[in-house]
Formats: C-alpha cells, structure tokens, sequence
C-alpha cells in the first residue's frame, strides 16, 4: 500500500486551522545559528512546510534570511509556510513585545502558532548572552540556583495572549497554544480562560511516551507536538533495539520510523536537522500497525529517559528529574 510522505500529511487544529504533521525544529546549538539558515532552504525545497521556533532560540533572524530569499525566489509565499515562535518566561509580562521582536527578526507581520514556551516567570535581569549585553535567557542566583520573578503569573501570560487572538483588529497571530504545560496546569487554563490552547508542545518519544498527557489532551481536542523526538543532540532514539527492529520490518529508516511514530498517533512532531541530505531523505511516512506503536509505547516503562532535563524547570511537576520519569 502506498503512503503519502511526512511533509504531506496535515491536521486540523481545534480552531480549524490547518497545520502540517511535519515540522523543522530550529533549536541549533549556539555555534551553529548561522546553519539554521540553509537548513530552512534545505527543507522547504525537500517539501518541509511547518517551521518551529522560539524568541529564545537565537535561530529566528536566520529563519527570517531564509523566508526571504524563499519568497524573492518565488520557491513559496508566505501563506505557503505554518510558522510557530514562543514567549520566554522573561516576557511572561511583556508578550505583545516578545511578539513583535520574534515577527521583526522573523520578517513577517503574522505566526500560525504562538506558544507559551514554559508555564513559568522569571525577572528581567541584564546578561551576556552571546557576547551581548541582553536579557538573561536562565536567570540565576549566585549559587548558579534558577530565581523566578515572586510578581509572576504564568496564567497572566496565557491569558495575554488570548487577548492578542481575541483582538479583531489585532492579526499578529492565527492560533495560540502551550508548551510544557502539565495535565493540571492545562486544566486551570480549561477553567479559567476561553480560548482552548491548539497544542502543547512538550518532549515526547518512545522513551517518554507521556501517555497520560495524550489521553488527556486529545480528550479535550488539543493537538500535542512531540520535541526531541530523535533523543535531541545526535539523535541517540534511533539506537532504541525496537526502533531499529521495526526499522528492518518495514524497509524505512530509524528516524522515519520515529517520526512516524507520532503522526500515526495524531499528532505534530518537530525534529532538527542542520544536515540537507537528512532533510531531503527524512520524510518517508510509515503506517506502523497498532501493535508497534502499542510496544513503542511500552519502551518508556522499561527504559524511560528524559533528555531535556533543566534546572529551571524543577517547579512545573512532572517536566524535570530523569530519575523520576514515568511514562
Ligand atoms: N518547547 C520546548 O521547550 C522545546 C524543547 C526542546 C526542543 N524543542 C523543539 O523541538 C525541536 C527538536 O528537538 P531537539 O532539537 O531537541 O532534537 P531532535 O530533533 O530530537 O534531535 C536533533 C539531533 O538529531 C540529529 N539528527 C537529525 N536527523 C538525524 C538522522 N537522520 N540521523 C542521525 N542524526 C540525526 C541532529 O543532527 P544534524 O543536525 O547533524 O542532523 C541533531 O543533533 C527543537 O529544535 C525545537 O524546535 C522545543
């Protein structure tokens, strides 16, 4: 039987906006910024048409060189691309702002997606971030111990952006979601705001299936994107016995299968490249049976890792602590 690729499946988001399955993930190592921009090239041209990104990543002014020379090139428009960008908890007060300087460094006047980067609220502290005088992306005390902002609200920034999609004259975004947030904290948004979220972009793979987060998201109609779903840095998922084995069954590659693992169960996946030829090649969609992602699933109870494991993360229950990952 013959399957669409990856990059040709799409899915309706709560609000019946569409978004494609398939999505490049921008977060590049520090050093490696200036690649993102290729990379953006790379995967248009190999059918990429979801881009993720985020104030904090340093990545978006590339994304922006990218997106230019793409539409000067008559290669797409802008209507052609779901873009997705995020506001930092050192803007948890500030979004409109963080939204204007993501869509300045980006070079367009809207984002399909914006997303509350961490349900979280740090001070505004001046830092050398890259060299530049600039606000610190991970404010910390002097014991290197992460300090959060005691005025912070995080349920004050969801709400923020609310208002910005709410706002009829306001067109700077076409949906809104949440990232990292866990079952209670999507429950409190549910009880108090009225804009459901469209997504919740958290870390998800074999290793971690979160399986409860599924339930109850695709319960309340909120799309999850699965993040690092390669391991992250050198994509350590593809060694998983099982991935490989299934790799073998179905003549498809371990990230395809990986990548598939996530559309099969209805959701977005973001993975990173900065590889051209793993971009071109990336893209073959397998229909795993049921019974493959059931024992995909069952991967995280008998090895279960965290890649993304931050410090700062420590107060939002269930996003840190490898040790005490449960699937
Ligand atoms: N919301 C959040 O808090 C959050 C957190 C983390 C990440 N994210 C998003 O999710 C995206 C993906 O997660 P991630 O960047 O952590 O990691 P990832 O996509 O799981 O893995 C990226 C790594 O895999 C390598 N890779 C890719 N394809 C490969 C292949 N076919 N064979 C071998 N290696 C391969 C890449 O190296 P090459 O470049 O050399 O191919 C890179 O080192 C991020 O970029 C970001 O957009 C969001």
């Amino acid at each position: 039987m013959l399957h669409p690729q990856s990059t040709e499946i799409s899915f309706k988001l709560n609000n019946g906006v569409s978004v494609p399955a398939l999505g490049l993930g921008t977060a590049s190592p520090a050093d490696r910024y200036s690649e993102t921009k290729e990379a953006v090239k790379a995967a248009i041209k190999a059918g990429y048409r979801h881009i993720d990104t985020a104030w904090c990543y340093g990545t978006e002014p590339y994304i922006g060189e990218a997106l230019k020379e793409l539409f000067q090139e008559g290669e797409i428009k802008r209507s052609d691309v779901f873009i997705t960008t995020k506001v930092w908890p050192v803007y948890w007060d500030k979004v409109s702002e963080s939204l204007d300087e993501s869509l300045e460094r980006l070079g367009i006047d809207y984002v399909d997606m914006f997303l509350h980067h961490w349900p979280l609220c740090y001070p505004k502290v001046e830092d050398l971030v890259n060299g530049i005088s600039d606000l610190s992306r991970n404010p910390v005390d002097s014991m290197n111990n992460p300090i959060y902002d005691p005025k912070g609200d995080w349920l004050q920034t969801y709400k923020d952006m609310e208002k910005i999609y709410l706002d009829p004259s306001d067109h700077r975004v076409r949906s809104i979601g949440v990232s990292n947030y866990p079952v209670e904290y999507l429950q409190k948004v549910l009880n108090q705001c009225s804009v459901k979220p469209v997504v919740n972009q958290i870390e998800m793979h074999p290793r971690l299936p979160q399986l409860e987060l599924n339930k109850f998201c695709h319960d309340h109609d909120i799309l999850l994107t699965a993040y690092s779903p390669l391991g992250s840095n050198g994509a350590p998922n593809i060694k998983i016995p099982l991935v490989q084995e299934l790799s073998k069954k179905y003549g498809a590659s371990a990230n395809d299968i990986l990548i598939s693992y996530h559309i099969r169960k209805g959701n977005l996946v973001i993975p990173r490249s900065l590889n051209a030829q793993r971009l071109a090649t990336n893209v073959g969609f397998v229909f795993l049976s049921e019974s493959d992602i059931h024992d995909l699933d069952n991967v995280g109870k008998t090895s279960p890792y965290r890649y993304i494991d931050e410090d700062f993360a420590a107060v939002v229950p269930g996003f840190t602590g490898r040790d005490k990952v449960v699937g």
